[in-house]
């Protein structure tokens, strides 16, 4: 190709010029089927009730629930995946509530099942941490510790309750050692075979859950640690991705997502199965408070991590702005 003088003889910005030409060559595309939707529900309310930390979130009644199920249908999106808030009195040391069939989560997800039926992926955390008093993601020994195998139990019952309840998809969220094996057993024992697992594989003990803690009335004091990884390390989320593969994970996820994209690009590599990401309540948090302050473009903003986080390799997303988004794109 002819320069002249010092002239580029090759000129990318070509591929830049009209919202056409640059659409055409994007790369990466949104798209409605790629999200899944966390919501909460609450025990014992007639109103939804915000969550002050997440503007625009809230702790659902059971009827604005399923009626988010239904927008969230309407909207094209994949999933929603159900966290639930019981009475602080329903609370104690086993999370007892986190397996009694009238417990809250298993209400609302038969609530939601009967609403969208299959039209919908309803699916379940599958974690203590809601239920506890303590707050943990399992159950304490003597010592105070968690204790790794006694919250198997725990979790294997909590399986079959929400796949009693509905769940299509179970999403064990603890971090304990051996959870999606002992998931798989419990499921298929009660003939649940079709009840799928989407694992949280690498999940880092991290500073953004900081606004879920009062999206679900957590009463955690201290931190996660000796199960959430550290945020140092990248072979270890390798090394859990092989583990939950050869226990029978259905799908694995990367969390949080922003702050670890580069965990997530490795794991899509390395897996032959789906691989989810977490965008969690501080990403959201951030982009929202600082979009009330008029310091950044909101839609745009949000629009801009998650291309980065399908960019980086996720097949799914969850995102607390899953509807609103999915609703955009249509
Ligand atoms: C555990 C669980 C947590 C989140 C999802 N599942 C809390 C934690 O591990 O500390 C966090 C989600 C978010 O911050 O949006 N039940």
């Amino acid at each position: 190709m002819t320069t002249y003088g010092s002239f580029p003889g090759t000129r990318p910005r070509r591929l830049r010029t009209t919202p056409v030409m640059r659409r055409m060559v994007a790369e990466t595309r949104l798209h409605p089927a790629d999200f899944i939707l966390p919501a909460f529900v609450r025990e014992g309310v007639r109103e939804p009730v915000p969550i002050a930390a997440m503007p625009g979130v809230v702790q659902h009644t059971r009827d604005t629930l399923k009626k988010a199920a239904a927008e969230a249908v309407e909207a094209g999106i994949s999933g929603i995946m159900l966290f639930g808030v019981p009475e602080e009195e329903n609370k104690d040391a086993l999370g007892t509530a986190g397996t009694d069939p009238d417990g809250i989560l298993q209400v609302a997800l038969r609530d939601v099942r009967a609403e969208v039926g299959d039209e919908l992926l309803v699916m379940s955390d599958l974690c203590l941490d809601e239920f506890t008093d303590h707050g943990h993601c399992g159950v304490l020994d003597d010592q105070g510790r968690v204790d790794n195998d006694a919250t198997l139990e725990r979790y294997a019952e909590m399986a079959q309750v929400q796949a009693d309840a509905g769940a299509h998809v179970v999403g064990p969220s603890g971090m304990m050692d051996g959870q999606i094996g002992v998931v798989r057993d419990a499921l298929d024992q009660i003939g649940r075979e079709d009840v799928a697992i989407l694992a949280y594989t690498a999940k880092y003990a991290s500073a953004f859950y900081g606004p879920f803690r009062e999206a679900v009335g957590s009463s955690l004091k201290g931190d996660r640690k000796t199960y959430q990884q550290d945020g140092a390390n990248v072979r270890e989320s390798m090394r859990e991705l092989a583990l939950d593969l050869e226990e029978g994970a259905d799908m694995v996820m990367v969390k949080p997502a922003g702050p670890y994209l580069d965990i997530l690009a490795k794991v899509a590599e390395a897996s032959d199965v789906p691989v989810a990401a977490y965008q969690i309540s501080g990403e959201y948090s951030m982009i929202e408070a600082a979009a009330e302050k008029g310091w950044i473009e909101r839609d745009r903003a949000i629009l801009e991590t998650l291309t980065g986080i399908k960019r980086a390799g996720a097949s799914n997303i969850l995102t607390y702005w899953a509807t609103e988004v999915a609703r955009t794109l249509r």
